[in-house]
């Protein structure tokens, strides 16, 4: 490891190449299917800190990338490193383990159990990572701005709330790496708001966030935007170059939790 003590981004989203940390690398990779290939000889990296957007049509391989990052399938074709270590060649016992301890994953769909209320299901997350304890529960949902709401169950939750629930259950492991595939497809306008806000919070604070979004607006918000089509890269929008042009909220003070 590099000696590098405090790794904060800098606050314009630069990074220079002779800092670059690279957190994912991914070479050469394809998933296919058969005859069809949903990821197509893709090759990217991603920055340690980045924010990353993956953006494209319907079909375009972008649940398929999301899912080989995030250790819930395997490349039939090319090399995968996570920190260093090769994805591809682990089987699904250390898959999960790199899963439970690095990944943090946000779905469009909440996936939360129906009969468990909001803290149970943070705590079913923290069960699942063996690391049960009801106080960062109730921590992780305050920092969403769901603490009032700790008690409630998902059908007594607007889809917002909902939300916000699987981003307190994803932070719960502290991982280095949130993964979201279109998080906010399921949300107005307000809560789209309150959760992309949140994720700058996770930003600021070092976090690399992997972004599936057809939401334009939503993509701009990260450092770079890349395009998908047919399973293959298209094109990217911003990075080193051009980051500081990249759309960005107004700067303000990074809050370590959303007031409800
Ligand atoms: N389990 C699977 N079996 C067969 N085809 C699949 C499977 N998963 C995805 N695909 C196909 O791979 C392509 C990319 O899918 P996906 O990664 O889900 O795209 P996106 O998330 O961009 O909509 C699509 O044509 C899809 O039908
Ligand atoms: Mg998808």
């Amino acid at each position: 490891m590099t000696a590098e003590g405090t790794t904060a981004p800098d606050a314009t989203g630069d990074a220079s190449p002779e800092s670059d940390d690279i957190i994912i690398s991914i070479q050469d990779v394809s998933r296919r299917y058969g005859d069809l290939a949903a990821l197509d000889d893709v090759s990217l990296s991603i920055r340690r800190g980045e924010w990353v957007s993956i953006v494209g049509p319907s079909g375009s391989g972008k649940s398929t990338l999301m899912n080989i990052i995030g250790c819930m399938d395997s490349p039939t074709e090319g090399i995968v490193l996570l920190e260093g270590d090769r994805l591809d060649k682990m089987g699904e016992p250390e898959l999960a383990a790199v899963r439970r301890n690095k990944i943090g994953l946000v779905f469009q769909q909440f996936h939360l159990v129906q009969h468990l209320n909001a803290v149970e299901n943070v705590e079913l997350a923290q069960y699942y990572h063996s690391l049960p304890d009801e106080n960062e529960a109730l921590e992780a949902l305050a920092r969403v701005g769901m603490a009032e709401r700790a008690t409630h169950l998902p059908r007594e939750l607007s889809g917002g709330e909902q939300q916000r629930v699987c981003v307190a259950r994803a932070l719960i492991n502290h991982p280095d790496i949130i993964l979201a595939d279109e998080p906010t497809g399921n949300l107005d306008e307000a809560n789209e708001k309150i959760v992309i806000d949140f994720f700058h919070t996770l930003h600021d604070a070092g976090t690399t966030l992997i972004v599936v979004t057809h939401d334009a607006e939503v993509a701009a918000q990260g450092d770079r935007q890349i395009i998908l089509e047919h399973g293959r890269v298209a094109r990217e929008i911003g990075g080193s170059e051009d980051s500081h042009t990249t759309k960005k909220r107004p700067a303000k003070a990074a809050e370590e939790t959303i007031s409800e």
